[in-house]
């Protein structure tokens, strides 16, 4: 992939594709130490984690919107963070794709695993891992809630992250990054065995499984299932209208808390371009020509054969 360079390496199982410093890492994320109070939201990037993490943590804690004043790389960790950010394996993409101009890029603010180590339980974890690089017992342990994105849209979503992130700098057009996109040439691929390894998960009491386009269509009743799915009482009239606002798109952009602004501010991330970008169903309409959807819809229809997997929209 042009924009990664030999940065990137494949692992087993299932051909993921991570920073070289994953290698280094994994066993981190597969003996991380659970606790059972811990609830885990997990996803393939761009399908609407960050709102997910947020929804997911106010409603476990009974709508504390003062408390969801405080970062939420801070409430809601990312697992593997460093694999992705810290100082070594910034100097290892930085070595490896021999990009100087990045060099500037400080690693403060990544979330190392003895942070997450130290926090109080219940703790709320981000990751994008699959769930085979997990550990094992995870599901019968915590509460995990997973949310997934037409592909089509993750797609399109990940491009822009890439013009976001300098360790992924990319000259491709969306149409070129597309293309690698389904051939599973892409940070964290292959999509379809995150989601389809969740997807087999979905009926087990201790996992909710979402669909991004449910949330867009019907946050409330999506809302009841996570209060539900947490063992919290029912959301009242008046909860469910104070976090629909909090969680509307155009508040969401603007709240420093979740928008990654201080990504920006430290120069992980660059400083035109927004984290919290478009947030709608079909924005690839946007981009995809007749032949780039023709090929994408038969790469949809060749990984879900055999599998009972639709899409909502
Ligand atoms: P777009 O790039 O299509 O806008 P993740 O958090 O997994 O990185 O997902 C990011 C995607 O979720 C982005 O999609 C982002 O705009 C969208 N998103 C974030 N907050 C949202 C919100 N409050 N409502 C709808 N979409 C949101």
């Amino acid at each position: 992939f042009p924009g990664y360079s030999e940065g990137f390496v494949r692992c087993q199982p299932g051909n993921l594709l991570m920073p070289l410093f994953f290698k280094k890492d994994w066993q981190t994320y597969f003996n991380f130490q659970l606790r059972n109070e811990d609830v885990f939201i997990l996803s393939f990037p761009k399908s609407g984690t960050t709102w997910t993490q947020e929804m997911v943590w106010l409603i476990a804690n009974n709508c504390d919107f003062q408390g969801a004043k405080k970062l939420l790389r801070e409430r809601v960790p990312f697992l593997e963070d460093r694999t992705l950010g810290t100082e070594d394996s910034l100097k290892m993409f930085l070595e490896m794709s021999k990009k100087e101009s990045e060099s500037s890029v400080s690693s403060d603010i990544i979330i190392e695993p003895n942070y997450i180590d130290a926090l109080p339980s219940p703790r709320y974890i981000k990751s994008h891992l699959p769930l085979s690089y997990l550990p094992p017992n995870l599901v019968d342990s915590c509460k995990v809630v997973y949310v997934a994105r037409n592909p089509k849209d993750v797609a399109v979503s990940w491009y822009f992250h890439h013009l976001l992130d300098p360790i992924m700098n990319t000259n491709l057009t969306v149409e070129e990054f597309v293309e690698f996109f389904i051939r599973d040439e892409v940070l964290y691929a292959p999509y379809w065995t995150n989601l389809i390894d969740a997807w087999n998960m979905r009926n087990h009491p201790n996992f909710l499984f979402l669909f991004y386009e449910d949330l867009k269509m019907d946050l409330p009743a999506q809302l009841q299932r996570i209060c539900r799915f947490l063992g919290k009482e029912e959301l009242t009239v008046d909860q469910i209208s104070a976090l629909a606002i909090h969680l509307k798109f155009d508040n969401f952009k603007v709240n420093p808390s979740v928008n990654a602004q201080e990504l920006q501010e430290a120069g992980y991330f660059k400083k035109d371009g927004n984290f919290i970008r478009k947030g709608q169903i079909g924005d690839w309409k946007n981009y995809f020509g007749e032949r780039l959807n023709s090929q994408f819809d038969e790469w949809i229809e060749k990984c879900t054969q055999g599998t009972d997997l639709k899409f909502p929209q």
